[in-house]
């Protein structure tokens, strides 16, 4: 029985960054206690958790945006936020799903004629689908100002100070050359966050990073409103970071190991 509870605390720290983190702190109580009985049924409840995390190939949808379209103003117009988000990033979405698609018709047919074609497909729109939802969960109404906590202390470590990091991020954001991103990230390889640059959606990475501020600086992200201004753009988008967000994805990240 020992033995078994242990498993269950093993299984639960790897599972924890996926799921209802209470529920999980709830279970290891139930552990301490021995209630086996309890802990079969919360066991059950948090596999279907992760069961439903699994999107089906060719399934996924575009998410609601966690605010109204015009809670960004002044800084980001309602048009903006409109067309980025029921246009742009739907076609990211769709993007991704045929192309997954496509590549699931090329296994059952086992056709890989177009393979390179559709692997570009996923890897452009896929990443693109996935900045787009960390970017609106990083943006709040009357947001800004400078994080505090284990994020501050953390960028305070890897950049001497937070006017440095913005500066450094301020700087990545105006100079990506053509469409692209600038992102803070948590490299669990190095053990410290960093900033890059990403040109269209999905170049100039590096593997293994973990993206926890992101900013489009596509001229669909402000062409609208700022018109050619990146640099106004980039100055006024700090005003609607959501640093709650930006922490809460750190604290995530940071015990992932590799
Ligand atoms: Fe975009």
């Amino acid at each position: 029985m020992n033995e078994y509870i242990h498993n269950v605390q093993m299984w639960l720290e790897r599972i924890k960054p996926f799921v209802d983190e209470e529920a999980v702190e709830q279970l290891m109580l139930e552990l301490e206690r021995g209630d086996v009985v309890r802990i079969h049924g919360q066991v059950t409840n948090i596999y279907e958790q992760l069961q439903r995390k699994r999107v089906p190939i060719g399934g996924h949808t575009l998410p609601k945006l966690p605010y109204a379209y015009n809670a960004l103003e002044p800084y980001i117009a309602e048009e903006i936020m409109r067309l980025h988000h029921e246009k742009h990033h739907q076609s990211y979405v769709d993007g991704l799903n045929r192309a997954e698609r496509m590549m699931q018709q090329a296994r059952e047919k086992n056709d890989y004629a177009l393979l390179k074609h559709w692997e570009g497909q996923a890897a452009f729109h896929g990443s693109g689908h996935y900045l787009h939802t960390i970017f609106w969960n990083n943006m709040k109404p009357r947001g800004g100002g400078s994080p505090t906590g284990m994020l501050l202390q953390q960028i305070e470590r890897d950049f001497g100070n937070f006017e440095a990091f913005q500066r450094h991020f301020t700087e990545a954001a105006k100079q990506v050359e053509g469409n692209g991103w600038a992102l803070l990230v948590w490299s669990p390889f190095a053990g410290r966050l960093e900033i890059l640059q990403t040109e269209k959606h999905q170049c100039g990475t590096q593997w293994t990073t973990i993206p926890l501020l992101v900013l489009d600086v596509w001229e669909h992200a402000y062409y609208l409103q700022y018109k050619n201004d990146r640099a106004t753009y980039v100055q006024q988008w700090w005003n609607v970071v959501n640093w709650d967000d930006v922490e809460r994805r750190f604290v995530k990240a940071k015990d992932r190991a590799m």
